[in-house]
């Protein structure tokens, strides 16, 4: 298994990995899924920004997952915090991607000097937050059945960690 940067042509794969989420999981909360146009826009608009979008390939270049970050809220006082999402194949889930997705993720914001990465997850997703606590985020706030899919009132749970030492903002 190789990280690397992704490229155009993963972006179909990136697709049908996020729509499986969406078809079958409380990942994303959310009952549409992408179409390839929305997709490669998206993707376009993390390049112009000079934003990570990673995937996980095998030997055959399959990608088995993606990982990527985007701004966390679009006002400036938040330039220095981004949000971060994981996805993995359920057919190569356990088998350390996920963790050595986020654990690139977490070196590239270091390198941008940010301070604080934010996942916004559901809290049903034991697998999920289980993988941020073992690479040393923590639980910072859950906001009880702000969201629903498939029927249930689901729990946002933040997880959060501060990045690199202690610094102060510049002005
Ligand atoms: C969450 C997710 C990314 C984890 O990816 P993964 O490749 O299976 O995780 P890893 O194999 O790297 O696991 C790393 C650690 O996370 C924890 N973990 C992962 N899956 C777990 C599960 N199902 N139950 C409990 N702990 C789990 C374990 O501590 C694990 O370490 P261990 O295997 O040494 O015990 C994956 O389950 C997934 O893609 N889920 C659907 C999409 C999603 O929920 N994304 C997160 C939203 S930001």
């Amino acid at each position: 298994m190789l990280i690397r940067n992704a490229e155009p042509k993963d972006v179909p794969a990136i697709l049908a990995r996020y729509n499986q989420a969406v078809r079958e999981t409380t990942a994303a909360w959310t009952s549409r899924e992408e179409t390839l146009d929305e997709r490669l826009t998206w993707f376009e608009g993390r390049m112009k920004q000079d934003l990570p979008v990673l995937v996980a390939v095998d030997e055959t270049d399959a990608v088995l997952g993606f990982a990527s970050f985007g701004p966390f809220r679009p006002r400036e006082g938040y330039r220095l915090t981004a949000e971060h999402s994981v996805y993995v194949d359920p057919a190569a889930q356990r088998r350390g991607i996920g963790r050595a997705l986020l654990e690139r993720l977490m070196e590239i914001a270091n390198a941008k000097n940010l301070h604080v990465l934010v996942g916004v997850i559901d809290g049903g997703n034991a697998a999920s937050i289980a993988l941020h606590e073992k690479l040393g985020f923590h639980v910072a706030g859950r906001l009880p059945e702000a969201g629903t899919k498939f029927g249930c009132w689901l729990d946002l749970v933040f997880v959060a960690k501060v990045l690199g030492p202690m610094q102060s903002p510049e002005a």
